[in-house]
């Protein structure tokens, strides 16, 4: 039996340079997609696939987060005074229960491994997802919930995995497939952005993960790798042969949001989800075409 995945943890401590200047003061996480900051839509992700706790690894500049999850009394009563009800409602329903969201911070950012292990006291010793919110997915039923289910007959530790271009092999951590059913990949080994001549598969692992705790014990080395980073990859791929390795191809789309393009994609993508938008996005698209 495995055990049940409640924790999650955020890592949003990273600098964002790509989206200077827009990520000077404002953290890259709270970039809106149509009218909802990207870490919103992770969190909304992370509890309908069950998650109970959410875990921030916050960094310099991040506090707009804090807020963001948090009342906002001022806001509130003037919302409330005015009638703006169902607004008000859309503002609340966002903020966690008292007791269920923590903030630990990332002092220098040193890498991904090196966030979640600045978690490490908050995950104890329980299995535990990991969201990244600039890669945001269009799926239904979300991505993590995808992946809860295939968790609950695999076990171990679990990637969502998709399929790229073979020059960008050396923008992703690379599966090396041992089996592969078009739904749940079997991995023997990983590699951290490999030359496209090198990379093992074109399987690439996006931002959503459900690891074992034993991940944080070589995390604790510190050991730098790609780009003289401390790399999550390196500490999955570590524990392959004691801990299986699986990828998920998941139903849905992801959207790059740390670059511009992906982050326009998404924001075209999710407006015309939106009934009352999706006319009006169609007429303004027509303009460019
Ligand atoms: P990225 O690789 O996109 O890095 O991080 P970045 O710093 O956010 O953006 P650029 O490349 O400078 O534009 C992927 C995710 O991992 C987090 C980031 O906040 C983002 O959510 N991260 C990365 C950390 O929390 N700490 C780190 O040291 C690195």
């Amino acid at each position: 039996m495995t055990k049940l995945v409640k924790k999650a943890i955020f890592p949003v401590a990273g600098q964002g340079t790509r989206f200077l200047p827009a990520t000077k003061a404002m953290p890259k996480e709270m970039l809106p997609v149509v009218d909802i900051p990207l870490i919103q839509y992770a969190v909304e992700e992370a509890r309908d696939a069950g998650i109970e706790e959410f875990i921030f690894v916050t960094g310099r500049a991040k506090s707009a987060i804090e807020d963001h999850f948090d009342y906002s009394y001022e806001l509130e009563h003037l919302l409330q005074e005015q009638g703006k009800t169902e607004i008000l409602s859309t503002v609340r329903k966002v903020i966690p229960e008292a007791g269920r969201v923590s903030y630990t911070r990332q002092q220098k950012p040193l890498g991904l491994g090196h966030a979640v292990w600045c978690a490490r006291y908050h995950i104890k010793n329980e299995p535990f997802a990991v969201l990244l919110a600039d890669d945001l997915i269009l799926a239904k039923p979300g991505c993590l919930k995808q992946m809860m289910a295939t968790y609950d007959k695999v076990g171990g530790n679990l990637v969502a995995v998709e399929d790229v271009a073979k020059e960008h092999t050396d923008r992703y951590g690379i599966l090396d497939v041992e089996t592969d059913d078009g739904i749940i990949a079997k991995a023997r080994g990983l590699v951290e952005k490999p030359k496209p001549a090198d990379a093992p598969s074109t399987l690439s692992i996006i931002g959503r993960y459900i690891l074992q705790p034993e991940i944080i014990s070589y995390l604790d080395r510190q050991e730098k790798g790609a780009g003289g980073e401390i790399q999550l990859t390196d500490a999955i791929a570590h524990s392959i042969g004691r801990t299986p390795l699986h990828g998920q191809h998941f139903d849905g789309t992801r959207y790059d949001c740390g670059n511009q393009l992906g982050f326009l994609d998404a924001n075209i993508a999710f407006s015309l989800e939106r009934e009352n938008m999706r006319d009006g996005v169609k007429e303004i698209l027509k303009k460019y075409s």
